[in-house]
């Protein structure tokens, strides 16, 4: 069976059939979710999720590259929840326009094409990943330090590619504004960035525009990006001459008083069990998202939700999504279809919505040829 509709909040750790524990949180995950749910949309039909934005170059140029991305909206605009997300709709066509990146300050500032930003290198990996690619048998090029065992001490892995020695700002990814420097040295270090310059007064240029500049600093704040300069890798590029103090905001972005206006304030219903949020991922989308999001899919397509059409959210949870949906069209729920690994989230969603067409099982592999002999009572609220 093929929906019109896939959409929701896949978990972040998705949990399996003998394994409840995830394996953690990450964009592998949200990716694999991404493209399952893909499958189960109709010719013409839209998915449509909340993500990882780190995601967003996934949905673009990876596996969604022939697909008609509608829009990937960055949520930098509303203050919702602490997490990195974004959401977006692709629908199942081919590609005849570019993604709109939508949002407030960030969609003027963010961009997911490389050409578009300053030229970002980034070393990192884990280290069995980087161990592969460095070891001590390539010629002694130094690419990174790592802490040794006892205080103080270090080991190093090389490399045999060339090491830059052109004028760069370098920082650390994860750490403090402190370890930003202004070097023509190879840099050292596990997670290095550096953006490479033509020359050194481009580089402080840039190391005062991190450190001073409001507008940036608050692009950071609202995209929740964990580690300053990191932030720098996505921003649309600019000419470094006009920045003199590090304040200056650049004009190529074009920002108005109105992309700096307050962020909208959400409410937050849902209480999370931190317990099944690790077990399960399972964190609730809260209502006021959940209909930004629904309104978003109307604006796109007016008869959403007239009925005809049919939905599936695949890792329903209690049924946030599908309650929004059953809502909108009146209270009908017979277009509305659900899993969920968990019984007691079976119910409640069940429950919620009155759909008869939600399943205990795993989103993964489940098969909806199974629907009917799967809505077993047992699960049904009486
Ligand atoms: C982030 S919550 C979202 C729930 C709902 N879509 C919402 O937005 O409120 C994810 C849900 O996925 C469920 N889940 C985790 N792994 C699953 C799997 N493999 N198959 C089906 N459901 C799964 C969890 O039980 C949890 O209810």
């Amino acid at each position: 069976m093929l929906f019109d509709y896939c959409l929701g909040n896949p978990a972040f750790n998705i949990a399996e059939k003998n394994n409840i524990a995830g394996t953690g949180g990450n964009t592998t995950l949200y990716k694999t979710v991404a493209r399952n749910d893909f499958k189960r949309v109709k010719d013409g039909g839209s998915l449509v999720l909340i993500t990882l934005k780190g995601i967003i170059p996934d949905l673009i140029d990876g596996f969604f590259k022939d697909y008609q991305v509608d829009y990937i909206h960055l949520m930098d605009n509303i203050v919702v929840w602490p997490y990195n997300t974004c959401f977006f709709s692709v629908t199942k066509k081919p590609r005849t326009s570019p993604p709109k990146i939508i949002g407030g300050l960030a969609a003027k500032i963010y961009s997911h094409n490389a050409d578009d930003c300053f030229p970002f290198v980034y070393y990192a990996s884990s280290n069995a990943g980087l161990n592969h690619k460095f070891n001590s048998s390539k010629p002694n090029r130094v690419i990174r330090q790592l802490p040794g065992r006892g205080r103080d001490s270090f080991t190093y892995d090389y490399t045999d590619i060339e090491v830059d020695t052109d004028w760069k700002f370098a920082f650390y990814v994860l750490e403090s504004k402190k370890s930003y420097t202004v070097t023509n040295e190879p840099v050292y270090g596990g997670t290095i960035c550096y953006i490479t310059t033509s020359t050194k007064e481009e580089a402080e240029k840039l190391r005062l525009f991190t450190q001073k500049n409001k507008v940036f600093a608050e692009y950071i704040r609202r995209m929740n990006i964990k580690g300053h300069a990191f932030g720098l890798r996505n921003i649309k590029k600019f000419d470094l001459n006009q920045i003199v103090t590090g304040e200056e905001i650049p004009i190529e972005w074009g920002i108005t008083d109105q992309d700096l206006t307050d962020s909208i304030k959400f409410e937050n219903d849902i209480t999370e069990d931190r317990n099944r949020v690790k077990a399960l991922g399972e964190v609730f989308t809260p209502t006021s998202l959940v209909d930004y999001i629904l309104d978003h899919i109307s604006q796109h397509d007016q008869n959403a939700f007239d009925g005809t059409k049919t939905f599936l959210d695949s890792m329903c949870g209690d049924g946030q999504f599908l309650l929004g949906v059953a809502n909108r069209q009146f209270g009908n729920a017979d277009n509305i279809y659900g899993i969920d690994l968990t019984p007691a989230n079976v119910d409640a969603a069940t429950r919620r919505t009155g759909s008869k067409n939600i399943v205990c099982g795993d989103s993964l592999s489940y098969e909806f040829s199974n629907i009917e002999k799967d809505t077993n009572p047992l699960f049904v609220f009486p």
